[in-house]
């Protein structure tokens, strides 16, 4: 089956209550009718994710988001025109009869247009928002290509759709606007810089986590082998002996013994990095290394996303406030 007659398929389905993985520009999600509770509590159960963590509801079109809240501020409406369809989030005061599982029971909901043909037609045919997060066991990488999706979830959902690789690589920015405030809850796909250019300063960044969206943990979108970020001159010989891997930004030349490297960019391109970064860490994730050290890269553009998800991924990102009982200088105790 084809195209358009795989969409209507795939579009049953979820009218009948069923869960599909599907692209969009950002990473592939796992997707159900938003407004049917049953049909999404099965994508918590597929995925191991707990139930305070709250799912976007995907539209195709923003008028659709009328009847999904209860206002929609001068500054989110800026922001959609000028974003949508594309990697941005919104967190608005949600309407009565979205079910609780969806917004685990938040007064808010989040929502986003995403920028993809597949995903586009796919909710339009269902004829309802689709409620998703994205397609892998919670706490691991996201999937960028349907194979990824396939090599986790495989059978355990209803369908899989096959888009290609996502374009854009790292999932969607999220803004809310609760009090007549803006406030970045997870950096993405859409520059901080670009947000601010349109509605001024936005509260919080990356490293204010206390503003995070409530999935944002600590240690989360990790792959099994532990993720190092903080080595320097000075920790390097811990490492020495090791079997290890390299996630170099650009290529260049170091010293270290590296059993594989893999090159986000080569010419040092962040849009390039960004569509790079999960299928990159999954190759060398397989390669059954003892450790891979990640370039740190500029955290401007989507360098802060880049390295949001390089310190969730590593763990380092509560580094000061939890209790180290790891024998490595940077902090591994879970692995
Ligand atoms: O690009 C993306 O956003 C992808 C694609 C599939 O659209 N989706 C995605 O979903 O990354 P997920 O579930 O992996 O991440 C959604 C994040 C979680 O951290 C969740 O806590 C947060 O959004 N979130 C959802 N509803 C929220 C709400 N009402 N208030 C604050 N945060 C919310
Ligand atoms: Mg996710």
């Amino acid at each position: 089956m084809r195209g358009k007659q795989l969409i209507e398929q795939a579009a049953k389905i979820i009218r009948k209550g069923g869960i599909i993985a599907f692209p969009t520009e950002t990473v592939y999600g796992l997707g159900a009718d938003a407004f049917n509770a049953l049909a999404v509590a099965r994508i918590f159960e597929v995925k191991g994710r707990p139930y305070f963590d709250p799912l976007i509801v995907h539209v195709a079109n923003p008028a659709d988001v009328e009847k999904l809240v209860k206002e929609i501020p001068p500054s989110a409406k800026k922001l959609m025109e000028r974003f949508w369809p594309g990697p941005l989030t919104v967190v608005l005061l949600k309407v009565n009869n979205i079910p609780d599982i969806v917004t685990a029971g938040l007064r808010t909901v989040a929502i986003r247009m995403p920028n993809h043909p597949m995903a586009l037609s796919l909710i339009k045919e269902s004829r309802c928002p689709i409620a998703a997060p994205s397609a892998n066991p919670f706490g691991y990488l996201s999937p960028t290509t349907a194979e990824h999706v396939r090599e986790q979830l495989g059978d355990r959902v209803d369908l899989i759709l096959d888009g290609g690789p996502c374009p854009v690589g790292v999932e969607s920015t999220i803004v809310s606007f609760l009090e007549g405030k803006a406030k970045l809850l997870r950096p993405g796909g859409v520059p901080l810089e670009e947000i601010e250019s349109i509605i001024g300063r936005v509260e919080g960044g990356p490293t204010d986590d206390r503003l995070s969206a409530p999935g944002m943990l600590p240690r989360h979108y990790a792959p099994r082998t532990p993720i190092v970020l903080d080595w320097n001159e000075k920790n390097i010989e811990f490492y020495k002996n090791k079997n290890i891997g390299m996630l170099a930004f650009r290529e260049k030349e170091n010293h270290l013994k590296i059993s594989h490297t893999e090159v986000l960019s080569k010419k040092g391109d962040m849009r390039e990095a960004a569509a790079n970064l999960f299928a990159a860490i999954r190759r060398l994730d397989a390669l059954n290394l003892e450790l891979i050290l990640a370039e740190p890269i500029p955290e401007i553009g989507l360098g802060r996303a880049i390295m949001d998800r390089l310190r969730r991924a590593s763990g380092t990102r509560f580094a000061d406030s939890s209790s180290d009982q790891s024998d490595s200088p940077n902090g591994h105790s879970e692995e």
